[in-house]
């Protein structure tokens, strides 16, 4: 599903070239569930943005489901992040003054999803994760486990193939966060290919493999 191979990827800092990422290579099969663990700047979510076609690598090869990625326009790769990848960012990236159904809806507003369709989608989406209650809710106004949750839905309501999460229970208390990981595995027993960039180690442990990165390598 995932292949990377030596992807590198530098960042001007002070006028000066900063390697956070140098020489990854990985793969990660189709309906593989993995952890990426590492300490702070490591580079976890700069791997995460890359595989998720947010950012551009500087050196080297990614494919995605056996096709050449490295190289793609800006379009070329929203547009396929919108069918293929559900993303939780690790600020969530959420539209705070929009409400929760606003947000989860968001990626179906690309896809021509019609409109009863889209409602009906984000609610399933939002009551995966418990939260139907709070679907008319902006945004600004709800807790930071809340926004989470939110995020999460919003990774899941296109039902792509793909999930790669940023630290998805890291404002959660224990309970909550178990309720998380409970989702993660059904997911990850429907088939789906899963990512997670992850402190928590009950999450790491539910999955097939665990990869640590660190100065931007992964050891
Ligand atoms: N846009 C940027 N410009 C300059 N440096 C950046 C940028 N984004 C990330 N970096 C640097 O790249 C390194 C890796 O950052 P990254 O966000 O990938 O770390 P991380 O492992 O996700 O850390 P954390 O656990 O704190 O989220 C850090 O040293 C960071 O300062
Ligand atoms: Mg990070």
């Amino acid at each position: 599903m995932i292949r990377l191979e030596n992807v590198s990827k530098k960042y001007a800092v002070g006028g000066k070239d900063f390697y956070a990422l140098r020489g990854v290579d990985l793969c990660v099969g189709e309906g593989e569930m993995v952890a990426v663990c590492g300490r702070s700047g490591s580079g976890k979510s700069t791997l995460l943005h890359i595989i998720g076609l947010l950012e551009n690598s500087d050196g080297g090869s990614y494919y995605l489901a056996g096709k050449e990625v490295s190289h793609l326009s800006a379009a070329s790769a929203a547009k396929l992040r919108n069918g293929s990848i559900g993303f939780v960012m690790q600020d969530f990236s959420l539209i705070n003054h929009r409400t929760a159904i606003y947000n989860v809806k968001a990626p179906m507003l690309f896809n021509k999803t019609p409109f009863f369709e889209m409602n009906k989608k984000a609610l399933e989406a939002l009551k995966k994760l418990g939260i139907e209650d709070q679907a008319y809710k902006k945004v600004e106004n709800m807790s930071g486990g809340q926004r989470q949750r939110v995020a999460l839905a919003r990774a899941l309501v296109n039902d792509a193939p793909l999930i790669l999460a940023d630290e998805p229970t890291g404002n959660l208390d224990s309970a909550t966060a178990s309720d998380i990981m409970r989702l993660f595995c059904k997911l990850h027993e429907s088939g789906k290919t899963i990512v997670i960039v992850t402190h928590d180690s009950a999450i790491a442990a539910n999955c097939d493999r665990v990869i640590t990165i660190s100065d931007g390598k992964i050891i």
